[in-house]
């Protein structure tokens, strides 16, 4: 079938929306009516050239959400008409990841997914014969997509898609370090250092766990007022002296659980920095530049302190994604608010300036009728 999509033809230029043919969907793959598709900065980090591991031409876009249009083969778990929320991070709940309480890495696809292929390395995407590769198997900035059953999560049809798509990266991301990740128990202090999508995700998930106080640090008054309405009790413009202040606000200790949400070595060590002696642990979902490294005292290390990655924010997808979404529908979760501006496909690039700007949070694509 004919479809538009936007495609990344050279690093640093603007993506151009084309028409593409997308193949039928082939065993264990879904073919995917896309509504909505959020618009991330790994797409633009993509998108700029500074990812080590990018190619091109690819249709971008990971954070979508969408209709089941068909299945091929073998697809036992969807169905047309089922309402899905794409997984850059799937989850086959075979392999020995997946069987694991510790992790949500699956290993089923890794390899064919991060070369731009699906599982039996191929692609459905082409132009006059020639072969376009997909992006973190999803390639969501289109109107249909091709992705393998196990990185769809089957979605409550009551949640709008514009909201919905949140949960397919950033949202579950930050809510999931707090959730899944740190597991924060009640009564805890945490830290929150960064406002962006995934910080102010971390902040709602520490408040849904329990947390007594809730400190989030950020530059930016506007994303601070946002940290507050997320649940943040202390909200803090972040200095050269961010480390003291925390540790004079919880008698010399530092806080029980830290977050760092923006992809700055600087600020991941004083994540480690402001955690607790004894137990504290710091949670890192920023993705920091190439060749760039964390700096730690080992002595903080001894002394007890914990620092661990999330991925994903330790989502497993298929099983903790529609959960999620129901706690969205619930009212536990504000997703409206992180939504600054809807634009057709057509604009995706005027969601990338947007983005340069930091102008709001999120901006969404509507995709489709
Ligand atoms: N681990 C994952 O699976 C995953 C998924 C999505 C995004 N990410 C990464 O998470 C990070 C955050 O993503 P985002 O979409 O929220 O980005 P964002 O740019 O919207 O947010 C980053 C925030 O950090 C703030 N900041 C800058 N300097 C600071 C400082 N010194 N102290 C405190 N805050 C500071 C900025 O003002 C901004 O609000 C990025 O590195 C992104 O690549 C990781
Ligand atoms: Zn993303
Ligand atoms: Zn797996």
């Amino acid at each position: 079938m004919k479809i538009r999509a936007a495609v990344l033809e050279e690093f640093g230029k603007p993506l151009v929306v084309d028409e593409l043919d997308l193949a039928e969907p082939r065993r264990g793959e879904v073919l995917v009516r896309l509504a909505a598709c959020g618009v991330c900065h790994t797409d633009m980090y993509t998108a700029s050239g500074v990812d080590p591991s990018g190619y091109a031409p690819t249709v971008l876009g990971h954070e979508g959400a969408g209709v089941v249009e068909r299945v091929g083969e073998g697809v036992s778990t969807l169905e047309p008409g089922d309402h899905v929320v794409t997984l850059f991070s799937p989850q086959c709940r075979e392999c020995v990841h997946c069987l694991s309480p510790r992790t949500n890495l699956c290993l089923a696809i890794r390899e064919q997914q991060n070369r731009g292929y699906l599982p039996d390395g191929t692609t459905r995407l082409s132009r006059a014969g020639e072969a376009i590769r997909h992006f973190m198997g999803t390639s969501t900035f289109a109107e249909y997509t091709v992705m393998p059953e196990i990185a769809l999560a089957s979605v409550s049809r009551e949640a709008p898609f514009d909201r919905a798509c949140l949960f397919a990266c950033g949202l579950s991301t930050g809510l999931g370090a707090a959730m899944y990740t740190a597991s924060v128990q009640p009564g805890s202090t945490c830290v929150v250092f960064g406002a962006g999508m995934v910080g102010l995700g971390a902040v709602a998930g520490c408040r849904l766990q329990g947390a007594e106080r809730i400190i989030c640090v950020d530059p930016s008054h506007q994303r601070l007022e946002l940290a507050r309405s997320q649940g943040a009790g202390e909200c803090w413009e972040a200095g050269e002296d961010t480390v003291a202040r925390v540790l004079e606000a919880t008698g010399g200790f530092g806080a029980d659980y830290t977050f760092e949400a923006t992809g700055l070595v600087a600020v991941m060590r004083e994540a480690v920095e402001a955690a607790r002696m004894g137990w504290g642990l710091c949670t890192i979902a920023g993705l920091a530049g190439k060749g760039e490294t964390l700096d730690i005292v080992p002595r903080l290390l001894i002394t007890g302190r914990r620092v661990c990655g999330s991925s994903f924010g330790g989502v497993k997808g298929r099983d903790q994604v529609p959960e999620l979404v129901e706690r969205y529908l619930r009212g536990d979760i504000d997703a409206d608010a992180f939504i600054s501006h809807r634009m057709p496909l057509h604009e995706v690039n005027r969601a990338f300036e947007l983005m340069e700007a930091q102008d709001g949070i999120r901006s969404v694509l509507t995709l489709g009728a």
